[in-house]
């Protein structure tokens, strides 16, 4: 119906059922049936005889690849992270189907990984599969994202502490701008890490707009088991860290601590930014294994 739907084709067109062969004479394709790896009709096609699996938007990947085509002519570890963006952005609201994707066809003998997007994987198709699996099973690192948003820049200064905090206790810290990084980037750091402190002023009774969008979205891609601070400024009465511990709360995230303060943080409220940002790092180390 998609073919229809989309694109007005109708004519020559023959569905082909889960398992089904079809032989193209000296290639043979085989086709697998992986729903909900992004859409409901999604498919691996398997081409027997060079061993290729085109497998659709399971192990893609992000980024113009500017005339790359193949694994072996990048650097894998720098292009992983986009590969991650993709799939938290993507594919992540669906992990449970991803797993269930990677079980099927993990008996097929896969010599080259050709998605449809991102890197052709010729050299190790095994460590993209071996990276999702992972990724789906939302393992993350014994680390914290720091997310915070700011009109005037008293909740930015904020963020400065509660990063200091953490990383006195030696934990690794990455700090990002809700309203100056996109926000797929922001997905995919929070999709990284065991720890995630968010801060918001308040805006119009509740949370500064582009950290709501932020956490709306990562309710949507379902990101579960975050050890979580809350933090943010307002102007009279606030209300930006009281619903966004509703949010947390209702994503069943562990929430260690908070800090609310009026307008600019004093001295005081730097120092209880510091302590919760040690909080945190303290708890993460205590619950996330090593990566
Ligand atoms: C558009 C706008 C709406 C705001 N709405 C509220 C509000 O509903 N309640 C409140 O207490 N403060 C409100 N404030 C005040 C800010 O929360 C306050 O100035 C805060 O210190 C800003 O922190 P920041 O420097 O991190 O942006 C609002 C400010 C702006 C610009």
């Amino acid at each position: 119906p998609m073919l229809a739907r989309f694109y007005g084709i109708t004519e020559g067109v023959r569905a082909v059922s889960d398992g089904e062969s079809l032989d193209l004479g000296g290639k043979t394709l085989r086709f697998f049936h992986i729903p909900f790896v992004h859409w409901p009709e999604t498919m691996a096609t398997y081409e027997e005889t060079q061993k290729v699996l085109f497998s659709c938007d399971a192990f893609g990947g992000f980024r113009a690849l500017d005339g790359v085509l193949f694994d072996d002519e990048v650097d894998v570890a720098e292009y992983e992270d986009e590969a991650l963006r993709y799939f938290s952005n993507i594919v992540g609201m669906q992990s449970k189907a991803v797993l269930r994707a990677i079980e099927k066809l993990a008996d097929l003998a896969i010599e080259v990984i050709a998605p449809s997007h991102g890197l052709v994987w010729r050299k190790d198709p095994g460590h993209i599969v071996e990276l999702y699996s992972r990724w789906a099973r939302i393992e993350a690192r014994p680390e914290v994202t720091i997310v915070f948003g700011s009109m005037y820049g008293f909740t930015a200064r904020m963020a400065e502490a509660v990063a200091r905090g953490i990383a006195e206790e030696g934990v690794p810290v990455r700090v990002l701008d809700a309203g100056r990084v996109h926000v797929s980037f922001l997905i995919r750091e929070a999709w990284k890490r065991k720890g995630l402190v968010i801060g918001a002023p308040t805006y119009d009774t509740g949370i500064f707009p582009p950290v709501e969008y932020f956490l709306r979205l990562l309710e949507r891609k379902r990101l579960r088991d975050r050890v979580v601070g809350l933090f943010g400024s307002y102007g009279w009465k606030g209300g930006s860290v009281l619903k966004m511990r509703e949010r947390v709360e209702a994503l069943g995230w562990e929430l260690v601590g908070e800090v609310s303060f009026h307008g600019a943080p004093t001295p005081e409220d730097l120092a209880r930014a510091r302590e919760l940002g040690r909080k945190v790092a303290e708890r993460v180390g205590a619950v996330a294994p090593e990566a």
